[in-house]
């Protein structure tokens, strides 16, 4: 893949957007439409959105809030496809207003029913026309903080997992801090429960507690309040919080299954999972923890997909190996500073070890059961070794080479008082913009013990920051890049990399960028488009051949308030709202394609 300018996917580079602007930016020859909004009716029976009189039936029942996570799988003949995402979270400031409304029990039902993940059938009239969603449609479903989920894996039904609600300690309700994803060689969605940590009130004096986050505030959601499983100082739901911070996967094609929650992969704010399929048929998962200095992962199945059989493939992910990575520079340690500079070798690069956490079953961790490997992953990879790094977001392989792409969205605590210095894996002390790790497996097998690395991206604004690199394009021909979160790859095997945080390090709007990876031009990164004050841009999909990129649109206008909204995105209400719109911002799914 040549990246080049050609195909389908032409484009000229947007200048980059001020922070200021509440707009969604793209280049020219292109134009955009929401497929879906916050609120919009999933089903026949669902209530039509309305701002003013919100409740947790209706929502349940409607496009959740905050979309992260976005995957459209289309049939063969391309006319309907069956899209999924995800909502993280929600912002009760843009959502309610200060007073009035709902009542706050009320409030808590909303948001735990905007939480979760949405299936919607998607349809068009033919390849050239936009998606537009099926109301109604058959596999439309609604997954929410209240969903039963089945716990998997070896930590599935152990005491750690018992709660009052639960003496089995293999059934959980709900998914909650859902952030990235990827979809299987089989057909099912993965995605990481993130920041659950936020969502429990804990007595927080154990060891295991401290190291995941959780402590004795009240939380910010307050669902503790009106939902006794969400204050963990209570007799009974102590191990609430051990059942969340999983990958969980879902059946998009069957609205009936129960969504489960992978204890094998670990135990983390898992940032997400993507899985490749290694020669030998083994399942591989690749996995950030989303915090920093924490660590990066990978799962290797025991047994081998098998074609077409999706009911074994659906049980890959629930024994296998599980590894944390241990990065090893090839630099004089001496030579990386902290400043960013590169080593008189020119490249952040050098040799890894994938260290066992569970390897054939059993505990590689001296101290610690399977159970507890599973459950305090953190606790074990501190005990393996692992390499501390600077914020694992999304983790990719690449559908061709093979090589592993890794998002370390910033560090602000790098070097800084009593905390890890710079290493060449994670170069910068203070590290505001974050970098793109490239790995490659030991040769080219993706079950392998070792693999090489480098940096591909150093990010930031060449033009204020000198301490970036580009893959070796020259810094002044690249668009400015910084917070690198979600990835995706298109057909010509260029990665496109979206942003979460540009308007605080780098005063833009966050955006979706394309990065070729190949040739001359290895380390060219455009700018594709900006997405609207205050938003972040999540679930980057780029379907090339077909002129055609997805984003989903998460908290635009989160600085704003329900009364002084920041942003109108995505209606932009001028006069009398149509049917179903708000002069108010709305996390959407956006579709971009080509006018001419
Ligand atoms: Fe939800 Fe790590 O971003
Ligand atoms: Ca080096
Ligand atoms: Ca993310
Ligand atoms: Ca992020």
């Amino acid at each position: 893949g040549s990246g080049g300018a050609a195909g389908p996917l032409a484009f000229s580079p947007i200048s980059p957007v001020d922070k200021s602007v509440d707009a969604f930016t793209v280049p020219g020859g292109y134009d955009w439409r929401p497929i879906l909004r916050w609120g919009d009716p999933l089903f026949a029976d669902s209530p039509e959105f309305d701002l003013h009189t919100q409740s947790a039936k209706a929502q349940a029942r409607q496009f959740g809030y905050n979309n992260d996570y976005l995957e459209i799988l289309r049939t063969k003949d391309g006319r309907k496809a069956l899209l999924y995402c995800n909502h993280e979270y929600v912002n009760p400031d843009l959502m309610f207003p200060d007073t009035g409304g709902p009542s706050q029990a009320e409030r808590h039902a909303i948001a735990k029913a905007a939480h979760g993940g949405s299936v919607v059938e998607l349809e068009r009239a033919s390849a050239d026309e936009p998606w537009a969603y099926v109301r109604g449609g058959k596999l439309n479903r609604r997954i929410t903080a209240d969903t039963e989920f089945e716990l998997t894996g070896a930590a599935a039904g152990t005491d750690l997992m018992k709660t009052a609600d639960d003496p089995s300690g293999r059934r959980v309700r709900g998914m909650i801090g859902n952030c990235a994803g990827g979809t299987t060689p089989w057909g099912t969605i993965l995605s990481g429960e993130e920041n659950f940590d936020g969502y429990f009130r804990a007595a927080g004096t154990c060891p295991e507690e401290k190291r995941y986050g959780l402590d004795s505030e009240e939380t910010s959601n307050g669902w503790e309040k009106t939902d006794r499983r969400f204050d963990a100082r209570q007799d009974g739901f102590r191990n609430e919080p051990n059942r969340f911070g999983y990958i969980v996967e879902i059946d998009p094609n069957d609205p009936a299954s129960t969504p489960v929650k992978h204890t094998a992969l670990g135990r983390m704010k898992h940032e997400g999972a993507t899985v490749a399929l290694a020669r030998n048929g083994k399942t591989v998962a690749y996995m950030g923890d989303d915090e920093r200095f924490d660590y990066l992962y990978k799962f290797v199945s025991k047994r081998k997909h098998r074609e077409g059989d999706r009911a074994h493939n659906k049980t890959l992910l629930t024994e296998g190996d599980l590894y944390a990575a241990r990065f090893q520079g090839d630099s004089d340690p001496t030579q990386i500073d902290g400043s960013g500079k590169l080593p008189s070798d020119g490249t952040f690069d050098g040799s890894g070890t994938w260290l066992p956490l569970i390897k054939n079953g059993k505990s590689a961790v001296p101290g610690m059961s399977v159970e507890q490997v599973l459950v305090f992953t953190r606790m074990a990879a501190d005990k393996a070794g692992a390499t501390k790094m600077d914020r694992c977001e999304d983790v990719e392989p690449h559908p061709k080479t093979g090589r592993v792409y890794v998002a370390c969205t910033n560090n602000t605590k790098r070097g800084t008082d009593g905390k890890p210095g710079a290493d060449e894996a994670n170069p910068r002390h203070e590290n505001r913009d974050g970098h793109v790790v490239e790995i490659e497996e030991a040769g080219g097998d993706a079950t392998a013990g070792k693999f090489r690395w480098n940096l591909l991206l150093v990010c930031g604004d060449p033009a204020t920051n000198d301490a970036t690199y580009f893959g070796g394009y020259p810094a002044d021909k690249v668009s400015a890049i910084s917070c690198p979160d979600n990835l995706a790859f298109d057909r010509s095997g260029n990665l496109w990399i979206s942003t979460d945080g540009a308007p605080g390090t780098i005063g833009y709007n966050d955006g979706l960028f394309r990065v070729s990876l190949d040739g001359d031009r290895r380390g060219l990164v455009e700018q594709f488009l900006a997405v609207p004050r205050e938003a972040e841009t999540c679930g980057p999909l780029i379907h090339e051949e077909e002129g055609n990129v997805f984003v989903a649109v998460q908290h635009p206008g989160e600085d704003g308030s329900f009364a002084e909204p920041h942003s109108l995105f995505p209606d932009y209400v001028t006069g009398a709202p149509k049917p179903g719109q708000v002069a108010a911002p709305r996390p959407s799914v956006v579709q971009v394609f080509r006018t001419a």
